[in-house]
């Protein structure tokens, strides 16, 4: 398989957001906004356009990865900065031949070369351990209450670049806020699409219960 994997362009826009909205839909809740979240974000001063890529196979579009900033707070108010990313997608039927860990490899080689220290998301441990990430726990990452969710997952992008940073984690995506009503004009430029119920909706759900059960996290 040929894969090429290249920093996304202005005329390549409509087309990562078409593909985004096609992994997502239905995938996590009824329909899909992560096609949204990137299309809003692009150019805002959380994006990190150096390391906006995309997958491409025989001149099509078949993935993506989008990051942003983020920070770890420590005990002593400091702020270290890191990244963060999402969406991160391939479509459906090009899964499973290494596009997506191709997407994360390369962009964490080009973070490293700009001097970032690490990444830290939220995602389901069994893919992202296979590709590199640990638990934030293991560094002394938490989220921002200081809890240590199994989903909370780091990355370090050269040997103890992380070593001394730790406290909790701050995405300045979540701090953003999103306009319901430029959504729904923004989704109408789509073709219409079902929202409906699929399996892998409870899975997420539980994913994200499991967050805030006390059983799978620690406070400290
Ligand atoms: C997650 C995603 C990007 C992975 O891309 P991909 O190119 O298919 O992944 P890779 O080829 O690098 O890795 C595939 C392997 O990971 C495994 N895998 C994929 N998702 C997994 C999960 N949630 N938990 C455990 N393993 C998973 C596959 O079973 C496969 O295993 P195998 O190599 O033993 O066959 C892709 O599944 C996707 O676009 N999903 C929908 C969007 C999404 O959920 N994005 C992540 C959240 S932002």
């Amino acid at each position: 398989m040929k894969l090429e994997i290249r920093l996304e362009e202005k005329n390549d826009y409509r087309k990562v957001e078409e593909i985004i909205r096609e992994a997502f839909w239905n995938l996590y809740v009824p329909g899909a906004s992560e096609h949204f979240i990137l299309h809003s974000l692009r150019n805002s001063e959380v994006a990190v356009p150096e390391l906006n890529f995309i997958a491409v196979k025989d001149g099509e579009i078949v993935g993506q990865i989008f990051y942003t900033k983020a920070e770890i707070k420590d005990k002593d108010g400091k702020k270290h900065e890191i990244l963060n990313f999402g969406p991160l997608c391939v479509t459906p039927k090009y899964h499973n031949l290494g596009i997506g860990k191709a997407l994360i490899e390369h962009s964490r080689k080009v973070a490293a070369e700009m001097g970032y220290k690490g990444i830290a998301i939220y995602g389901y441990p069994g893919y992202y351990t296979r590709v590199g990430f640990q638990s934030g726990a293991k560094f002394g990452i938490a989220r921002a209450d200081g809890a240590f969710p199994k989903a909370l997952l780091v990355m370090e992008l050269y040997p103890d670049s992380l070593k001394g940073i730790s406290g909790n984690l701050h995405e300045f995506l979540s701090d953003l806020q999103f306009d319901g009503e430029e959504f729904l004009k923004y989704e109408s430029s789509f073709p219409p699409k079902e929202k409906k119920y699929k399996p892998s909706q409870d899975l997420f759900a539980e994913m994200v219960n499991k967050m805030e059960d006390p059983e799978n996290i620690k406070i400290y």
